[in-house]
């Protein structure tokens, strides 16, 4: 049995921004049904919710302050969590790392850096609870510290480090490397120094006993210059000790034949009660309840890295053609703003949702004909996945972990029965159009749709491979 102690900043369902709060609630819950204990350590924001119980564990002090930890369980499994409890740092309302306008909070440098050290503790067994673990995985930037302050300890655990986005760094002025007190071993150009600023990230990066990203398609990209931000060097410095794990998703939270946010439920066996959420998802969104209409969907943050920018420049050709299309997401205000001024122009065609609803996500890929996934990079993606276990063959542009988990709709493929969806490579709106234009063909066969449906459907996308090659990366450590 191994002890692994997982830091991040966000797991679903306690607290969920995006697919890292998926991941880091599920994988660990994968690794205890494989009989490891493990236990998650995360900042106890204002935000985060939980119907398990919470009592008070222990006080330390960390540069001065007192910091309470508490401790609690990942509803319905053995996963211990401690929160951070540090009210001046994280009791504030909404998202973990930004405020309503979308501006980083001013002290994340402090926040982030405060989990870090907490973990560290945790890590060399001195809070208190007569538990090391073996090893400690860190996760994004906001846990970058970790490996670079528990290099600096004698006899420490082994630290992985997973990027989840390359794109979100951490990083703050040169200043703060002192705010934060860094120890000056770590502050030069081949540690915490990139470009006269700190980086959190390349904590992990340079530090981490092993470094993994969420696809092995994404672990290549980041080691060239479009996808590695200035760091794709180091990445390739050290690829010897880098690779791609695939995400898995959650097999019970995403399953169309027992979802709590659906009242039809479906499976491959009976996949026509699919149609009754496509009915209640045209109604939700006041389009026409018509099921031949095809129906296109998206969920997501709505930001660059989703080729958001692909799908506003493609609506009005859309709209031009038989099918509706429903969005749900926020971000960029400029992104709302098009989109919204979209659905004023289509309103029979096209409808949006600004915001975040768990409920309606989950009817949207079981409502939803086909999902549309152009992101520009896409680490690994899970609605794409989430996409296909709900029968809803997913449009998706060839990189990352869309590469890896989606299978494109070629005549071999069809007749081999791995078809599973809809693949474009070059980022633009008019190989997206084509794409979507393929589809439509596709759909319009219903011999051949439902096969891609049934073979989607089919697919294992459940954590038991992947976490078993996470356990045997923390042997080989
Ligand atoms: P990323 O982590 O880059 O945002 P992923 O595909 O890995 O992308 O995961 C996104 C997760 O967040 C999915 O579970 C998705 O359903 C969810 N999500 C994103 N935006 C919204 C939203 N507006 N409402 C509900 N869920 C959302
Ligand atoms: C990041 C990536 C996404 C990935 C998720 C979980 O948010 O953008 O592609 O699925 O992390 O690993």
């Amino acid at each position: 049995m191994k002890k692994i102690l997982f830091v991040t900043s966000e797991a679903h369902p306690l607290i969920k921004t995006g697919g890292l709060a998926d991941v880091c609630g599920s994988l660990p819950k994968a690794l205890a049904d494989l009989s490891h204990d493990i236990k998650l350590i995360i900042p106890n924001y204002q935000a985060l919710k939980t119907d398990a119980s919470v009592r008070y564990l222990c006080s330390i002090r960390i540069d001065n302050r007192n910091i309470n930890i508490l401790e609690t369980r990942l509803p319905d499994s053995p996963v211990v969590v401690w929160l951070v409890d540090y009210p001046a740092y994280y009791n504030y309302p909404g998202n973990p790392y930004v405020d309503e306008l979308g501006e980083p909070w001013p002290n994340n440098a402090e926040r982030f850096a405060l989990l870090c050290k907490v973990a560290v503790e945790a890590a060399m067994n001195r809070i208190g609870q007569d538990w090391q673990p073996d090893v400690v995985h860190c996760n994004d930037w906001q846990t970058g510290l970790v490996p670079a302050f528990l290099s600096l300890e004698y006899a420490a655990p082994k630290t992985v480090f997973t990027i989840h986005n390359m794109a979100y760094q951490g990083l703050f002025p040169a200043s703060t490397a002192n705010l934060l007190n860094i120890p000056s071993q770590l502050w030069h150009l081949d540690g915490l120094e990139f470009h006269d600023m700190l980086s959190f990230i390349k904590g992990g990066l340079v530090y981490a006993n092993y470094i993994t990203t969420v696809s092995p398609t994404y672990a290549l990209e980041i080691q060239t210059a479009e996808y590695g931000y200035g760091l794709e060097g180091l990445l390739e410095h050290r690829n010897t000790s880098l690779g791609g794990i695939i995400n898995g998703i959650d097999m019970e939270q995403w399953d169309p034949a027992s979802d709590v946010y659906l009242s039809e439920h479906y499976s491959a066996a009976k996949l026509n009660n699919k149609q009754l959420n496509k009915a209640r998802l045209q109604e939700r969104f006041g389009l026409a309840v018509d099921a031949s209409i095809p129906l296109f969907g998206l969920i997501g943050r709505l930001v660059e890295q989703k080729g958001i920018d692909l799908i506003v420049a493609c609506l009005p050709e859309m709209a031009k053609l038989n099918l509706q299309f429903v969005l749900l997401g926020s971000g960029d205000k400029a992104f709302e703003q098009q989109l919204q001024a979209l659905a004023d122009l289509y309103p029979e065609k096209i409808a949006i949702t600004l915001g975040y609803n768990e409920g309606l996500a989950h009817l949207i890929e079981a409502g939803a004909d086909s999902f549309l996934m152009p992101s520009r990079f896409e680490p690994c993606g899970l609605n794409q996945m989430y996409s296909q276990r709900y029968g809803t063959p997913p449009i998706v542009r060839s990189t990352g972990g869309l590469a890896d988990t989606v299978t494109d709709s070629m005549p071999e493929t069809i007749a081999d029965k791995t078809a599973s969806g809809i693949v474009f490579a070059e980022a633009s709106p008019g190989a997206l159009l084509e794409a979507i234009k393929r589809c439509l063909l596709l759909y319009s066969d219903p011999e051949i749709w439902q096969q891609i449906q049934q073979n989607a459907m089919a697919k294992d996308f459940s954590w038991l491979q992947s976490a078993k090659q996470y356990l045997a990366l923390y042997d080989n450590l």
